[in-house]
């Protein structure tokens, strides 16, 4: 689903240079879920960015689902974004006024899905998730944890194969906390390959694979024993 060759991300602020990822390499499955971790500074955000097609490298090649990328800008690179990917923040991003339905619906009316079948869909995704009788409320009227839900929902609308998630547990109580990481996990058992960030061991103990970044690179990190499932 995504191979990473030779990354390089450069940072220059005036005279100052950083090298946020330096030569990272990095392959991910189809139907893998992936944690992230390093220290503050080793360039989580950076490599997000970059494999969410949000930035693009300063050198290095990014292949997502067998498309190079790495060269794309603007309007193309938004599209494959699109297409490809859904996004799940760790401040959940639900536009404040639109309730539940509407802003699972918003992706989909970017593709141009007629109306009754983007209610229907999105209904039918909160649903699966737990919210069915929460669909008309607002963000501000729900928990932490279902307003995430409804992210996953929104994240889940147009069915693309890579999920993204930067800390999606990190403004929640561990109770709410691990229902999100349940949910994650229903959507990586659906067939979904999931990449997520996190600093909580116990959060990336879930995952198949931990990979941590230090100084810009990759370490390949075995599980240790009883870690995970
Ligand atoms: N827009 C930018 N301009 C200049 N330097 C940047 C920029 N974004 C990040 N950096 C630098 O790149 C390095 C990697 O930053 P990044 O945000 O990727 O780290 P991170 O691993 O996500 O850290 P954290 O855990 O604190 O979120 C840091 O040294 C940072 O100062
Ligand atoms: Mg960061």
């Amino acid at each position: 689903m995504i191979r990473v060759e030779n990354l390089v991300k450069v940072y220059s602020t005036g005279a100052i240079r950083v090298e946020a990822l330096r030569r990272l390499n990095l392959e991910v499955g189809r139907g893998e879920f992936v944690a992230i971790m390093g220290p503050s500074g080793s360039g989580k955000s950076t490599l997000m960015h970059i494999l969410g097609c949000l930035d693009t490298p300063t050198s290095g090649r990014y292949f997502l689902d067998g498309e190079d990328v790495s060269q794309m800008e603007g309007n193309d690179l938004a599209a494959i974004r699109n297409r490809k990917i859904g996004f799940i923040f760790q401040s959940f991003n639900l536009l404040p006024r639109l309730t539940a339905v509407d802003n699972v619906e918003l992706p989909l009316l970017y593709r141009g899905l007629p109306a009754r079948e983007r209610r229907r869909r999105a209904e039918a995704l909160l649903e699966k998730l737990g919210l069915g009788d929460r669909l008309h409320h607002r963000p501000a009227e729900l928990s932490g944890g279902q307003q995430q839900r409804v992210a996953i929902a929104r994240a889940l609308a147009g069915d693309p194969p890579l999920i993204l998630a930067d800390e999606p547990t990190g403004n929640l109580d561990s109770h709410s906390g691990l229902e999100v990481m349940q949910t994650l996990l229903e959507v990586h058992a659906s067939g979904h390959t999931v990449v997520l960030i996190t600093h909580d061991a116990s959060v990336a103990a879930q995952a198949e694979r931990i990979v941590r970044l230090r100084d810009g690179l990759a370490e390949e990190g075995q599980k240790e024993k009883g870690e995970g499932k």
